[in-house]
């Protein structure tokens, strides 16, 4: 589909741009006139920030899979809607056109209806990166259930404090997943988080792998099962459920300050508009192009640019299974030129982590399909730009370098690919919409260039989170009361000369490990419940490979004896707990944390001693005890 909300050049940019701020509701009005809708809203926006309300398209009902779906089937139903790749290479790919996505989606929806799921009930979904993933999602949102995905590198018991907060009844499955040379067990990890979840009524299981899984009589159903009950009963129409604008699409869980993580809830409306009008603008999407996003639709990225935003588009997303290294490291170019792909999206981890090969995997690859390049996650180091441009690019394509969180359900910050200038290491410029504010450490706004300090954003977008699921003050007081009156995304940021910004990473206690967001609390809860651990204390540290390494200072009840033992058990706790991605890649048992003399740890210090900067402390005087940090220091790993 083309959109007249493309923007097509600079000038057109800034005009859209001063006409986002001078008249936001007329502005989002033609542009959510865009879409399809069961019935017209009646009012585009109330809002206050201080409670925080938000709500977008006052009135207006729609069902967002008629976007995604049934709009193109017409004119488009035999365009692909999802090319996949499987992890192994004897394995043909699939393509599924807009006819046969919306069969399938339909009859899923139907075995969910089968299976007692009503509008507004929960349903977890944890499964591979294969087509039936997206179609699991599609099928909530056509019948009104909110899905809740967690990634498939979660432990059972993230899965299980998931779904309790989330209350969910339902669960999507696989038996297991491909990963490079792995098979890793799904099924398994989910009867272990049900253990404690025995409010779960039915596990909907996915064939894959065909790992060994115990199936509960009652409560464990086969996918395909499922699927030819609905056939015998004759595919019966599954019309889409009419959803108020304003009704929860989804929940994603994310990572914070505190320990436990939070239920981001993103609306109907608002989500769909924002997402495909910044997929088309930032990617510069054109009918029958391929969409390459390598992310998980375990995270937001794949929520919002490799289902929705791409299929609202009436795009093609392909996506892909297994890692960028196996069975080698010329496994994104080779799917890239057997696909012939447009568009490519992936993570400053991976693209560092691909230099780290040389240029020999990269032999022979045309890449000559590129059109666009694209970035997420974290900030991008000026020599993976380098690297990415020069020999993805052949410096001829334009690189998008795009900010934004989980929180915003789209790029906020970006250029616009070819459309807008690009600058080596900064996102540039914000998206029509957005008005980025730079704050002080009082919330003081600070004007004009060349400044930096902590990013707000002060007017809202349609796809601003709505609510952390089950408790609207955490939502207030995460993001809307540090600043009065303001969004506060957590992010340092620095605006040049030009009025360009450059994102220079969180200014709170939430890492980013290879583009992961990872809470610097949660990560010590895990430890903490570690035998025999008295306290413990993480903090980030630079790391060439996933940007941020984790560092841990441990106290025991007694110093190891075994150091190394001990290391491997805790990690093996934190894996427990959490999952592989939180493990510490240093663990150091201390006798004592730097703390003030009201018992606050002085972060600042156990930074700057994981970084290296041991001579460079800066004032330790009003330290409780100043010589626990000379042992840290002599004891560094
Ligand atoms: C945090 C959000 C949104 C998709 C992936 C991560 C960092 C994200 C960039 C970028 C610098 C970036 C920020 C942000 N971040 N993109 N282009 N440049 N930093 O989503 O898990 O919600 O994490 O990722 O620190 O706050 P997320």
């Amino acid at each position: 589909m083309s959109f007249s909300f493309q923007i097509r050049s600079y000038e057109e940019y800034k005009r859209a741009y001063a006409k986002s701020v001078a008249q936001p509701e007329e502005f989002w009005s033609e542009v959510a006139a865009q879409f399809s809708w069961r019935k017209k809203w009646d009012k585009v926006l109330e809002w206050d920030f201080r409670k925080p309300d938000v709500k977008w398209f006052i009135n207006g009902k729609l069902n967002i899979t008629e976007n995604c779906l049934d709009r193109h089937l017409q004119a488009r139903g035999d365009v692909p809607a999802i090319i996949w790749e499987p992890n192994g290479k004897d394995e043909p790919h699939r393509v599924i056109t807009y006819d046969e996505l919306h069969f399938k989606v339909n009859q899923f929806a139907q075995v969910l209806r089968n299976n007692g799921v009503c509008k507004g009930d929960r349903v977890c979904i944890y499964m591979g990166m294969i087509p039936e993933l997206p179609i699991a999602m599609l099928a909530c949102a056509r019948m009104g259930a909110i899905h809740s995905v967690v990634f498939g590198g979660f432990s059972a018991q993230s899965i299980s404090d998931r779904l309790q907060d989330a209350q969910a009844e339902f669960i999507i499955t696989c038996d297991g997943a491909y990963r490079g040379a792995k098979a890793i067990p799904l099924k398994n990890v989910i009867d272990d988080a049900l253990v404690s979840c025995p409010f779960v009524k039915t596990v909907i299981v996915y064939e894959r792998t065909k790992t060994p899984v115990s199936m509960i009589k009652g409560r464990d159903k086969w996918w395909h099962d499922e699927i030819s009950k609905v056939e015998t009963q004759g595919n019966p129409a599954m019309p889409a459920e009419e959803m108020d604008a304003e009704d929860p699409l989804f929940i994603l869980y994310t990572s914070g300050s505190t320990g436990k993580p939070k239920g981001v809830v993103h609306s109907s409306a608002g989500y769909m508009v924002y997402a495909t009008y910044s997929f088309v603008n930032v990617f510069q999407y054109t009918p029958g192009d391929i969409h390459f996003c390598t992310a998980d639709i375990g995270w937001i990225t794949g929520h919002t640019y490799i289902v929705y935003g791409v299929l609202c588009a009436g795009g093609t997303s392909l996506m892909y299974e297994g890692l960028p290294t196996w069975p080698d490291a010329g496994r994104l170019w080779d799917i890239v030129d057997k696909h012939k792909a447009h568009i490519l999206y992936t993570a400053p981890t991976a693209i560092r982590s691909l230099m780290g090969y040389g240029l020999a995997p990269l032999e022979r690859k045309k890449l000559d399909s590129l059109k666009v390049l694209g970035t997420v996650g974290e900030p991008i180091n000026e020599e993976a730009w380098h690297w990415y441009d020069e020999h993805i690019g052949k410096k001829r394509l334009p690189i998008v370098d795009t900010w934004w969180q989980t929180e915003n359900g789209g790029i906020l910050i970006s250029n616009l690919a070819g459309v807008t200038p690009a600058k080596p290491s900064y996102a540039t410029l914000p998206l029509p919409g957005i008005q980025p504010v730079i704050v002080d450490e009082q919330g003081k706004e600070i004007t004009g260039n060349n400044v930096s300090g902590n990013l707000c954003i002060r007017f809202p977008w349609p796809s601003i989170i709505r609510t952390t699921y089950g408790d609207h003050e955490r939502c207030r007081l995460n993001y809307f009361a540090t600043y009065d009156n303001m969004y506060f995304t957590g992010d340092g940021c620095y605006r040049d000369e030009n009025g360009y910004y450059r994102i220079t990473g969180r200014v709170d206690d939430v890492l980013n490990v290879s583009g992961h967001r990872i809470g610097t609390a949660e990560v010590e809860n895990a430890i903490n419940m570690h035998t025999g651990v008295l306290e413990s204390a993480v903090v980030g540290y630079p790391h060439g490979l996933k940007g941020q390494g984790i560092y841990a200072y441990v106290i025991m009840d007694k110093m190891p004896e075994d150091m190394v033992l001990m290391q491997a058990d805790i990690l093996q706790t934190v894996t427990r707990v959490i999952g592989p991605i939180a493990r510490p890649d240093k663990i150091q048992f201390v006798t004592g944390l730097p703390k003030t003399r009201s018992g606050k740890i002085m972060r600042r210090i156990l930074r700057k001693i994981a970084e290296g900067e041991i001579d460079n402390l800066g004032d330790t005087s009003t330290l409780l005890d100043p010589a626990v940090v000379d042992e840290i220091k002599t004891r560094k790993i």
